[in-house]
């Protein structure tokens, strides 16, 4: 594999780790410390290191998409770090599941081809995407992934799945919740043709300048979606409290036409959707705002995001129960406004909503 980068993260060693806080390696920057926690430098060291484990395990790269308890994890944490991406040729590239994902969506804008580049500046790993299928700005991992090499632990095998395999759906797949498989690398299937694939997300084409379906130059597709994603507080930036947070904290809830209509009727107004077969998506952003919540709303050291309604964020010096308290209250306050349930969309780990 080439141009493996360098860990966002300032861990290059492989073996035990002493420091084993955990909340320093999420981008919320809370949780407890692990019992354990191991450094991988490639998948296959990862899963030597989850073999040998005793007790509970999980895999942590990014750690963008992740709500550590603050008493932390009572097992043993693998710290995936390295990752590398190889041309297979014909438009196939394998990614390892610890590269940094931005870098890799870079990488393929570079040499003008198409598939994932509106998926510029989504934090965390390559091998994390498949897992809740990462989706922004009309486009999905799974609309171009090839294969998807798994580590099935109870069966002790390593495969490569195709995508029908995989079970992907909205911000989902059969790997999230899954604590029996472990991505190792993800192949993509991507375009050679230095053009986007059509704009599909109606905000992107505006800001691009173009009708939805039109094309543009890959690196100016993947420039607008930075610049509406840091508008937005969705690009990384350690001085900006605004990201310091998990991304989405809720999916957008996908509910039936006569609760859309019912929605309507309550509000006096179209909430923003788009359809899903017969369903419909409601902007779950959208239902926190009219549920009374202001961007930036803040309690304690936690709020939400001065950029984007469905941002939890850490204002500094915030505890787990703190967020999650703020979580149950947004939560509470949009299902009684509106009898709809917003579901978390970060993974959370010895942390619970309910
Ligand atoms: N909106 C509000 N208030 C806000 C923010 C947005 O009312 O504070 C409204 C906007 O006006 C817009 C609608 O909500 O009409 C949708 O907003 P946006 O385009 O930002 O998209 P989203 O549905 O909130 C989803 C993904 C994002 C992805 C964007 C862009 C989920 C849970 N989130 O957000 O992905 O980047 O679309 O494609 O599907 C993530 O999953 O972590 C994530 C950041």
């Amino acid at each position: 594999m080439t141009d493996a980068s360098p860990p966002p993260i300032g861990i290059r060693s492989t073996g035990r780790i002493d420091d084993k806080a955990l909340g320093p390696l999420t981008t919320l920057r809370l949780g407890g410390p692990a019992r354990e926690m191991v450094a991988a430098e490639t998948a296959e060291e990862a899963v030597a290191a989850l073999r040998s484990a005793e007790g509970p395990t999980m895999v942590l790269a990014g750690g963008s998409n992740v709500v550590v308890g603050d008493g932390g994890f009572d097992g043993t944490v693998v710290l995936l770090r390295g990752g590398g991406i190889e041309e297979l040729g014909d438009g196939r590239v394998r990614v390892g599941a610890g590269q940094v994902w931005d870098d890799f969506v870079a990488w393929t804008v570079e040499r003008g081809w198409s598939g994932v580049e509106c998926l510029s500046g989504v934090p965390g790993s390559a091998g994390a995407t498949p897992i809740q299928n990462v989706g922004a700005y009309g486009q999905e991992v799974s609309q171009t992934i090839a294969a998807v090499t798994v580590w099935d632990r109870e069966a002790d095998r390593i495969r490569d799945w195709a995508p029908e395999e995989c079970g992907f759906s909205y911000r989902s797949s059969i790997f999230k919740h899954n604590g029996r498989y472990m991505v190792m690398g993800v192949d993509f299937r991507l375009e050679r043709s230095g053009l986007s694939r059509p704009i599909a997300y109606a905000e992107l084409a505006g800001r691009l300048g173009v009708g939805v379906g039109d094309r543009v130059p890959s690196a100016e597709a993947r420039e607008a979606v930075l610049e509406l994603r840091r508008g937005k507080g969705m690009v990384l930036d350690e001085a900006d409290h605004d990201t310091w947070s998990a991304g989405s904290f809720f999916t957008n809830p996908v509910i039936d036409r006569h609760a859309f209509r019912e929605l309507t009727d309550r509000v006096g107004g179209e909430a923003p959707h788009w359809a899903v077969g017969e369903r419909v998506k409601v902007s779950a952003a959208w239902l926190i705002g009219a549920a009374g919540f202001e961007k930036g709303y803040r309690r304690g050291n936690v709020g939400l995001s001065t950029k984007h309604a469905l941002a939890l964020t850490n204002r500094g010096g915030a505890t787990t129960a703190e967020l999650l308290g703020l979580a149950r209250e947004v939560v509470g306050t949009v299902e009684d406004e509106f009898g709809i349930r917003l579901r978390p969309e970060p993974v959370l780990v010895g942390a619970t909503l309910d």
